[in-house]
């Protein structure tokens, strides 16, 4: 019987797939195990399930000697050191697939909300300052014909670009190698240059992992490529923007809009984003649907039992040997 830390309250069928394992998890009403308690646990566990918001480096996991699987909670998993688990041997997983619809329907959301105006149209209606219907009363962008410039055609990517083309929009796409040719007709979209894709783009999505090659990918000069009146998009990770001078962007005017889910120092949102009127922020929910979370946790729960069980999983982001 292997010991198996699940570092926060998850839905799911985490005991029956992990039946037979000493599971440590949080006690109710906890939503997190205490740092504590974590890092107590790990001293003989040979399994982690954790969030995205921990960080698995050589600090952890030199008090986790047993640790054979670490099971990262999200697709993206940018807070492990891949370095320092493969040193010891440790595979770790994530969890692709499940959160592809969930994640690109929210990427609409933003794109939707900040394309047609919602929270300055919202905001002039509960403050008193709507005067009843006028022609010319906050222009929003028209989505039909317009272009959706793609910052990484992966799964979640692919699947924005189907979105995006029953709302009538044109898709082009950047990433360092091209997609298939089936992937480019099944979702319409063209390969073109980052530079090309921003200064041509009415709305530019973020999907690619952060990186130190993809950190502040929009920084000031590339916000500044934008199409005046553009919108942008961001459901991966923070660090992709910089919010500092997106901000400064927002304020100038340059931007009809932004939809952030995701935030470049977790919980805290830069002040001047907050204040934005024309930013539509929601607190890193991509993936945060009933049945996407459940299997999440699920597909998390079943990689740890393979590796216990000594069977690969399918999700495998590093595993002994591959670095
Ligand atoms: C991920 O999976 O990487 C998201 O950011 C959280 O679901």
């Amino acid at each position: 019987m292997a010991k198996v830390v699940i570092g926060a309250r998850l839905p799911g069928r985490i005991d029956q797939i992990l039946a037979g394992h000493e599971i440590v998890r949080p006690a109710e009403p906890e939503a997190e195990l205490p740092r504590a308690r974590l890092t107590e646990a790990l001293r003989d566990a040979e399994g982690l399930l954790t969030l995205l918001k921990v960080r698995i480096d050589d600090a952890l996991l030199d008090g986790a000697p047993r640790l054979r699987v670490v099971a990262n909670y999200a697709v993206g998993y940018d807070n492990v050191d891949l370095a320092a688990t493969a040193r010891r041997g440790i595979v770790v997983t994530n969890t692709p697939d499940v959160l592809t619809d969930a994640t690109a329907d929210l990427t609409m959301t933003l794109m939707l909300a900040a394309a047609r105006r919602l929270p300055e149209g919202g905001a002039m209606l509960r403050e008193g300052r709507w005067r009843g219907w006028e022609p010319e009363q906050l222009p929003a962008m028209d989505l039909g014909g317009a272009q959706l410039g793609i910052v990484g055609l992966g799964r979640i990517g692919q699947a924005v670009a189907r979105r995006a083309r029953g709302f009538g929009m044109r898709v082009v796409y950047t990433q360092r190698s091209a997609a298939t040719a089936e992937v480019e007709a099944a979702t319409g979209a063209r390969r073109v240059a980052l530079d090309e894709l921003v200064a041509t783009s009415d709305v530019v999505t973020l999907h690619a992992p952060a990186t130190a090659e993809t950190r502040h990918l929009m920084d000031a000069a590339r916000i500044a490529q934008m199409k005046p009146r553009a919108v942008l998009v961001n459901t991966a990770r923070g660090a992709l923007v910089d919010e500092a001078a997106l901000a400064a962007a927002l304020d100038r005017g340059h931007l009809l809009g932004v939809g952030l889910d995701v935030f470049e120092d977790e919980p805290r949102v830069h002040p001047a984003l907050a204040a934005s009127p024309r930013a539509v922020l929601m607190p890193h929910l991509g993936s945060s649907t009933v049945g996407t979370r459940t299997a999440m946790a699920e597909l998390a729960a079943q990689s740890i039992a393979d590796v216990l069980a000594g069977r690969r999983p399918a999700n495998v982001v590093s595993a002994p040997g591959s670095h």
